[in-house]
């Protein structure tokens, strides 16, 4: 959620926010995950609590126990989603920033040694190391993809979940509104090609034939999908 819409929230947002609590034993860890990504004056780009843990007890409810995330950050996401999947459960999270990726491995590192939870992070371009996922010790099956990478390769990114999930799978991704974008709004900064790729995985992420879907009007979009 950006921080600029933080301040353009409608009211119920902002009470939604100051209501969610994080869980008591990942608290330490998400405010360093957060502190990392206020140096990097990225925060704007990262989940609101809010966000991060109605998608963890959407994987908790359809009980995913393997996450591939597109678009990592500093980690405060992805470790949402390996409480969610708890120590038995496993989580990679890909990120082409050399520093953010830095970040997100100290994060991952703390949450092995505190809390026993799983979080590989892959570093480099995701359209070319999910082309070579089974290198970078992914399942060729998971439970649940999470993307929130580069806008204009969201479409690359659906054809690799759809690759590599089945009935039962998760298929979530943020910023689906495009700021805008895809109901035309002329002042949303998207591109064309961000446009038409976003209007695409909306439309598949939203048949019915395919999967039973949710979009949460958050002030960015959240689409959360289980295949059937
Ligand atoms: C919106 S942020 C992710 C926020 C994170 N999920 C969170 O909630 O804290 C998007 C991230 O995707 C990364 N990214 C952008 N293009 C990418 C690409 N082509 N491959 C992998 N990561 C990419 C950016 O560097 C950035 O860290």
């Amino acid at each position: 959620m950006r921080q600029v819409v933080m301040r353009e929230l409608r009211p119920q947002m902002n009470y939604l926010e100051e209501l969610s609590q994080p869980p008591a034993e990942l608290k330490s860890l998400l405010d360093q995950a957060r502190h990392f990504s206020d140096e990097l004056n990225k925060s704007q780009i990262s989940l609101s609590h809010h966000e991060a843990s109605l998608v963890a007890n959407f994987l908790k409810l359809n009980k995913a126990k393997t996450v591939v995330e597109i678009g990592a950050l500093t980690g405060f996401s992805a470790l949402y989603w390996a409480w969610a999947v708890g120590p038995e459960g496993a989580v990679w999270t890909l990120e082409k920033d050399a520093a953010h990726a830095q970040k997100c491995r100290e994060i991952a590192e703390k949450a092995k040694v505190s809390l026993n939870l799983s979080i590989h992070v892959v570093e480099g371009d995701a359209e070319v190391t999910l082309n070579a996922s089974a290198g970078h010790g992914i399942p060729k099956t998971v439970d649940a993809v999470f993307i929130d990478g580069n806008k204009a390769a969201y479409g690359k990114y659906l054809d690799w979940a759809l690759a590599h999930t089945q009935s039962g799978s998760v298929i979530i991704a943020d910023n689906v509104f495009l700021w805008g974008g895809v109901w035309g709004d002329q002042n949303s900064g998207a591109s064309p090609k961000q446009i038409e790729v976003m209007k695409s995985v909306n439309q598949i992420l939203m048949d019915p034939n395919q999967f039973l879907s949710f979009m949460i009007p958050t002030a960015e979009g959240l689409l959360l999908a289980v295949r059937k």
